[in-house]
């Protein structure tokens, strides 16, 4: 430094203050021995009909932070670890609150009631027959018209040693929709210090309904939004997935998987497959179909996807009967990218663990009838890691 003369000094400074930038820009953290827990609240807007929207980050002072809002419970950010430790931002969404009301395609929400389709939007019930909302061509699609990704949930943060969470309540009236019963509705979102996020649904009603609840993020674990996801290697522990008609309705037959494109038992990359000549690929726009998941006693380990660039693993556990593995095949560059620019087609995949669509019509697939008194309860664990 002998021969700093003053007129470097504001040079100097400037550089400091680059260096400084860059290093809060990295989101690469020290690997940290003892994780602490934090849930940060900000606001985070208002809805067109006046709902003030908040906005909560579960951190577990590894690197994972979680941001969820109380519009739809839809999760915005969530970051997770690559090889060399960088936390980065591995899901998609927007920029902010306009943008998820003026059209989503479920970005990070919560589903309800029924997550999935039901045929033309009609059930039966205790001798009655109830017309849901056709949303989606001929179909009921993921609660219809205002479902439970577009509703603002009450939300109370809870710390422990261990854990960040966040606790999002709902009451969905008799008759909203078109579905029968008070529905009242917990989810909870919960960080742990090994980099999961549990998520528990519960709900009561006080009349005969039909409840099935999910999680519709879209990931891509290469945390570059511009590249599909093709190139990430999925297995899905499921022999048998559901055939669909056009509307993408199943068409009742459990069929094996063994010797189509959909056998992802053994881990594959998701485009190796999906342009074989095939009249479900073809009818699912490529792949969007329940896979009909391998029972087992309580929680599981159903999939796992590695992005083998990064290194980044997710793993879901589940005690659900079936899985919705949707390829973003919708995704068409006009939904706007934070940063600039469009989500691309097949930029995102979504993994929703569920009970399979439309079972209020085919008796043979397990049930979804809630009854006063009981209590429905599910739980589902997106584990992050490196793959070894
Ligand atoms: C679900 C459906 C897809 C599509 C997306 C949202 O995953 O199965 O067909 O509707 O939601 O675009």
């Amino acid at each position: 430094m002998k021969n700093l003369t003053p007129t470097m000094i504001p040079g100097l400074l400037l550089l400091a203050i680059a260096v400084v930038l860059v290093q809060c820009k990295s989101e690469k953290k020290p690997p940290s021995s003892a994780a602490f827990f934090e849930v940060r609240k900000t606001t985070y807007g208002t809805t067109p009909d006046g709902q003030s929207v908040d906005q909560y980050t579960l951190v577990n002072g590894t690197g994972m932070e979680v941001t969820v809002i109380t519009y739809g419970g839809i999760i915005t950010r969530w970051t997770a670890p690559d090889k060399d430790g960088n936390y980065d931002n591995v899901v998609l969404g927007f920029d902010n609150l306009g943008q998820y009301v003026a059209k989503t395609p479920y970005f990070g929400a919560i589903i309800g009631r029924y997550g999935n389709r039901i045929a033309k939007g009609q059930f039966s019930l205790a001798g009655k027959t109830y017309q849901l909302e056709t949303n989606n061509g001929p179909n009921h699609l993921h609660g219809g018209v205002k479902g439970f990704d577009k509703v603002v949930w009450t939300a109370s943060p809870q710390q422990t040693d261990t854990t960040a969470s966040l606790v999002l309540t709902y009451l969905s009236k008799d008759g909203e929709g078109g579905y029968p019963g008070n529905l009242s509705c917990t989810v909870t979102y919960t960080l742990t210090a090994t980099d999961a996020l549990k998520v528990t649904y519960q709900a009561s009603t006080d009349k005969e309904t039909i409840v099935n609840l999910t999680q519709h993020s879209y990931f891509n674990l290469s945390g570059n939004f511009k590249k599909t996801i093709l190139d990430h290697e999925l297995m899905l522990a499921a022999d048998n997935y559901l055939p669909v008609d056009t509307t993408l309705i199943p068409t009742g037959t459990i069929t094996p998987v063994a010797g189509t494109p959909f056998d992802f038992t053994t881990a594959k990359a998701i485009g190796r497959d999906i342009d074989i000549a095939d009249d479900q690929l073809t009818k699912g726009k490529g792949y969007d179909h329940c896979w009909v998941l391998n029972p087992a006693d309580g929680l599981r380990t159903v999939a796992s996807v590695v992005h083998p660039a990064t290194g980044r693993q997710l793993e879901i556990i589940t005690d659900e009967p079936g899985l919705q593995f949707y390829c973003g095949n919708f995704l068409n560059g006009t939904l706007p990218m934070p940063g600039g620019g469009t989500y691309g087609y097949r930029t995102g995949f979504c993994l929703e663990t569920q009970h399979y669509p439309d079972s209020p019509n085919q008796p043979a697939f397990p049930s979804v009838i809630l009854r006063p008194g009981e209590q429905y309860t599910t739980t589902t664990i997106f584990q992050f890691s490196v793959a070894k």
